[in-house]
This record gives C-alpha cells, structure tokens and sequence, in this order.
C-alpha cells in the first residue's frame, strides 16, 4: 500500500484549531527557531487596515520549538496552503518526536520577505497592537490566549508568549 501521509509541524494556531483530518497527532519539536509574534494577518486575526500579529518562527541557533505534529493525508495540504496563505510557506525540516524517534515533516513558516511581515517591536507594543485586533476568525488576543493555554497543557514553556500573555491581562486591570 503506498503511503502518501506527511507529518505537519504546527506551532501557532495549528496546536489548538485543528479544522483538519489527520491520521494521527504528537507532541513534537524542530530545531532553530524560536515563535515570535511578528507575522501580520490580514485574513484571520485582523483585516487588511488593521492587521492582528500572529506567530512565525524566526531563525535562532540552538533553539528548539515545541508544537505538535499531525500525520494527514495529502489532500489536506491544500486545506493549510488556503488556511495560510497569508504569507506562509511549506518548509521541510526534521521533526522530533519525545520518544526519540525523528522524520522528514513539513512546517508553514512566514519570513521576513512576505508583504504582511511586520517584524519586530517592544513587547508593551506588541501587546498593545494584540488587544487591539480582531478579522474573521476572531479577536486577536483570543489567538494569544488560546495558544498560551495550550502551550501550558502540552506543559510547554514559551516565554515570548507567556509574557504577551501578562502584559494583555495586566492592561485588563
Ligand atoms: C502554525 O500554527 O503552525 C502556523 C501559524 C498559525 O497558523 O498560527
């Protein structure tokens, strides 16, 4: 039987919405890079006038990035290329599996030469900017809030998402 199934590497929004099929899933890991609120989003979590920040990964040596990995078929692809389209691209790299086990996983991974970059700032603004936004799949700080939660029950620890995550409900009080 030919097996035309592909490991996807999520790490934002892919962790907790998962709107797919997939064959099987697992707590996984890459190397060299780091999430960081720094990708626009003009389709989900803002509108073109008024972007919302969302999550790619930046290069970092010696980083390692915890997610989850989904085994789907490959009709789903299209599926993700749609869901994100709004500046990312499929990226290849090693995936690693708790158990030690490793394989070939395609990740979404939105670089700095796409039109809805919007890069780095201080973290007072970036909270700020996320409180601020909402766009068709709701508000942009339900997408921090919703990733960091998940975070902590895949026991993950991110602190560029956990100290978004304080400065938005300090700014509550
Ligand atoms: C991902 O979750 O892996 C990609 C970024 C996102 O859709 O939030």
């Amino acid at each position: 039987m030919i097996d035309n199934s592909h490991w996807i590497f999520g790490y934002g929004s892919l962790i907790y919405k998962v709107d797919f099929p997939c064959l099987e899933s697992r707590p996984a890991s890459i190397t060299g890079w780091v999430r960081r609120f720094w990708q626009g989003s003009h389709d989900h979590r803002g509108v073109p006038e008024a972007p919302g920040r969302v999550v790619t990964l930046v290069p970092e040596k010696g980083a390692v990035c915890q997610g989850v990995a989904y085994r789907v078929n490959e009709d789903v692809l299209a599926h993700l290329d749609f869901r994100e389209k709004n500046g990312y691209q499929r990226v290849l790299t090693p995936l690693h599996f708790d158990d030690g086990n490793q394989c070939q996983g395609i990740v979404y991974i939105a670089t700095e030469h796409n039109e809805a970059y919007l890069g780095e700032a201080p973290m007072t603004e970036i909270a700020a900017h996320i409180q601020l936004c909402a766009g068709p799949s709701g508000s942009n700080q339900d997408y921090l809030f919703r990733l960091a939660e998940s975070l902590r029950d895949l026991a993950v620890y991110d602190d560029h998402v956990f100290e978004l995550e304080s400065l938005l409900l300090a700014n509550k009080k």
